[in-house]
């Protein structure tokens, strides 16, 4: 049997709110109790986790006063210090207070907008405080149920304007952070603006400073819009943009449900995983998914447990994938090397090229070997091969 037992060295984070949800849903009460995040950094500490990541009110409740927020800051870095546990990202929550009901820094309510802006703000300064070098934009509430009420160009306007202002201030207070935006299609709004992978690398590309911003792609949100979440991931790396990553669990056409990292799609996770570590992917593996409404505490780190020793797991499983010699000659034989040799040498082949459209009849003729290449996926994770 092989260790699969986390280390720091492979990089898992864990939100506060993931290990600290109690299980509340849309029908339901928490079924668990607060957890103290200072328990949270213990805890994943002991369980070989890199760092931890936090919205500004996972730490420091809302309403706190400024010596509470002094105390609880410092008790929470003295935790840190004490596991050596790093603060792989930080982010605002903005979307739980009432005010945010119609976005934030899309809200049609110039003052919400604002003061959206301010609160990012004070979160950046926190995350700097804790030494985390990425800062995550989740957009839950920037969306509409009424397509009628937002003209999305004036939308897109003020979130570009928003994020602009934001990087502006953190190069000024020489933070050294990068941005990463977080797409995602619906839940909580109906619509919400910036839904998929492409989107949001398209809006990066109008921004003031592009090279500071790239994206936090999600398992749960890409597959909720029924894409191939490793196409996104491919080509946020593609772009040099993957800045970040939640990892997590879903199935198509169902609610957010944000499940143990590999609970749902075997080979799409197995697939995924296979990329980032060909890729040389450094930044960290971040899980933002939760325990099952039906755990208790106890069943919350067997969750944080199963997360880790899954992406161990997989990685294992793609390096013996790529290492049998009858995977390279099944890839060989579906050409898959091929796809990474230019197709020609430009327009000063134009003739060549034209004459060659008379072979495609023969270029027909071809299988791609793709059921062998695919079964041999199948029987590397049933253990078989
Ligand atoms: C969700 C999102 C959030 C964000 C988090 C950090 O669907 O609820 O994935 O969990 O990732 O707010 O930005
Ligand atoms: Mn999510
Ligand atoms: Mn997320």
């Amino acid at each position: 049997m092989s260790d699969l037992t986390a280390r720091p060295e492979h990089k898992f984070t864990f939100g506060l709110w993931t290990v600290g949800n109690p299980g509340r849903d849309p029908f339901g009460d928490p079924t668990r109790a607060p957890v103290d995040p200072v328990d949270s950094v213990h805890r994943l500490a002991e369980l070989g986790a890199w760092g931890i990541s936090l919205h500004d009110n996972d730490l420091v409740p809302w309403g706190s006063s400024a010596a509470e927020h002094e105390r609880i800051v410092g008790r929470f870095d003295a935790a840190l210090k004490e596991t050596g546990l790093q603060v792989g990202m930080a982010t605002t929550n903005l979307f739980g207070h009432p005010a945010f009901k119609d976005g934030a820094f899309t809200s049609n309510d110039r003052g919400v907008r604002r003061a959206a802006i301010g609160k990012a703000m004070r979160s950046i300064d926190l995350g700097a405080q804790l030494g985390a070098k990425t800062y995550v934009f989740w957009g839950g509430r920037e969306g509409t149920e009424v397509g009628v009420a937002k003209d999305p160009r004036d939308a897109l306007d003020r979130y570009r304007e928003a994020i602009n202002v934001l990087a502006e201030y953190a190069v000024e207070q020489d933070y050294g952070m990068r941005f990463a935006l977080e797409p995602k299609p619906n839940e909580p709004r109906g619509d919400i603006f910036l839904p998929t992978v492409g989107h949001a690398l398209h809006f990066i590309s109008t921004l003031d400073r592009p090279e500071m911003v790239g994206v936090n792609p999600e398992v749960a949100h890409e597959t909720m819009a029924g894409l191939s979440f490793l196409h996104g991931v491919g080509q946020a790396l593609w772009a040099e943009k993957l800045f970040h990553i939640d990892l997590n669990a879903q199935r198509i056409g169902r609610y957010d449900q944000d499940f143990r990292f590999g609970a749902e799609d075997l080979k799409e996770a197995f697939l995924l995983v296979r990329l980032l570590e060909s890729a040389g992917y450094d930044g960290p593996r971040h899980f933002d998914a939760h325990a099952y409404r039906s755990e208790d505490a106890a069943g919350v780190w067997d969750f944080a447990r199963g997360c880790m020793r899954t992406y161990v797991a997989l990685a294992e499983k793609a390096q013996h994938f790529d290492s049998l010699p009858e995977v390279q000659e099944a890839l060989a034989a579906a050409s898959t090397p091929d796809l990474g040799i230019a197709t020609c040498d430009g327009v000063s082949e134009a003739e060549v090229l034209k004459g060659e459209v008379d072979g495609l009849d023969a270029l027909g003729e071809r299988g791609y070997g793709n059921e062998a290449l695919d079964q041999l996926v199948i029987e590397v994770l049933l253990g078989v091969k």
